[in-house]
């Protein structure tokens, strides 16, 4: 089955996906998750929810991939100056320290502070993108980077960029197969010790010299 056979469509995210839209952020990147959540993966869907970390505000730059209206890719893309609106939690502080325990929270905040990255004027970069398990593999991850292309050089942007962990194979060969290459390799003592990953590659794709 390819791509065309499950008629994908790209849209930007509207409220009414922030659940499906949460399941498969978990999903993609559970195992790092569970190093900051010691909760089973749906515990860690709904704080997500919980903590408004998947609002229903709609981000620039937040896509998912649709097949017969059912989300099977997301993608969340980061500028230089992007406007972002600060996300509200659903519930209080207590509240959530009382559903998921003060370290887990203390920990998804602090972890996820660590993972985000400044962008440098001319960049768009993606800050994350996932497919759903049963559905990798069919190109919808090569239709969302795609996409990302066109919607940064509208933009004006020169460069897309991301980091993907070194243990990240298959990612990488997709990356690569698409254009990017490792501008910069880091080894992270800090990644390592909260995430059990230490090395880190910056890759980058040209949008001028793709589209010339
Ligand atoms: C990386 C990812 C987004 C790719 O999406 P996808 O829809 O499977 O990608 P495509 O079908 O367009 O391309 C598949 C390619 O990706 C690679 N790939 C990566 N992970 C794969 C997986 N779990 N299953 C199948 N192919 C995978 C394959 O090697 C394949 O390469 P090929 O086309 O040269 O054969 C997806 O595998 C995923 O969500 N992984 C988990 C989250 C993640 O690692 N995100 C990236 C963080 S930087």
């Amino acid at each position: 089955m390819n791509t065309q056979d499950k008629n994908i469509i790209i849209r930007p995210f509207k409220a009414q996906d922030r659940e499906a839209v949460a399941t498969i952020l978990v999903e993609g990147f559970g195992k790092k998750f569970c190093k900051l959540a010691n909760l089973p993966l749906d515990k860690i869907t709904s704080m997500f929810l919980d903590m408004g970390l998947v609002g229903e505000q709609q981000l620039q730059g937040q896509f998912v991939a649709t097949s017969n209206g059912q989300i099977l890719g997301i993608m969340q893309l980061k500028w230089h100056n992007q406007s972002r609106p600060k996300h509200k939690t659903e519930a209080s502080l207590w509240t959530l320290c009382r559903r998921y325990g003060f370290w887990n929270i203390f920990k998804m905040t602090a972890g996820l502070t660590l993972l985000e990255e400044s962008v440098d004027p001319g960049d768009c970069y993606i800050e994350h993108i996932t497919v759903s398990p049963n559905a990798r593999g069919l190109g919808i991850g090569t239709k969302l980077i795609t996409h990302a292309e066109d919607f940064a050089a509208q933009l004006g942007s020169n460069r897309l960029t991301l980091h993907v962990v070194g243990s990240n194979e298959a990612a990488q060969k997709l990356y690569k197969r698409l254009g990017f290459t490792v501008l910069q390799t880091r080894n992270s003592r800090l990644l390592h010790w909260v995430f059990k990953e230490s090395i880190v590659h910056f890759m980058t794709v040209n949008l001028a010299k793709k589209q010339s």
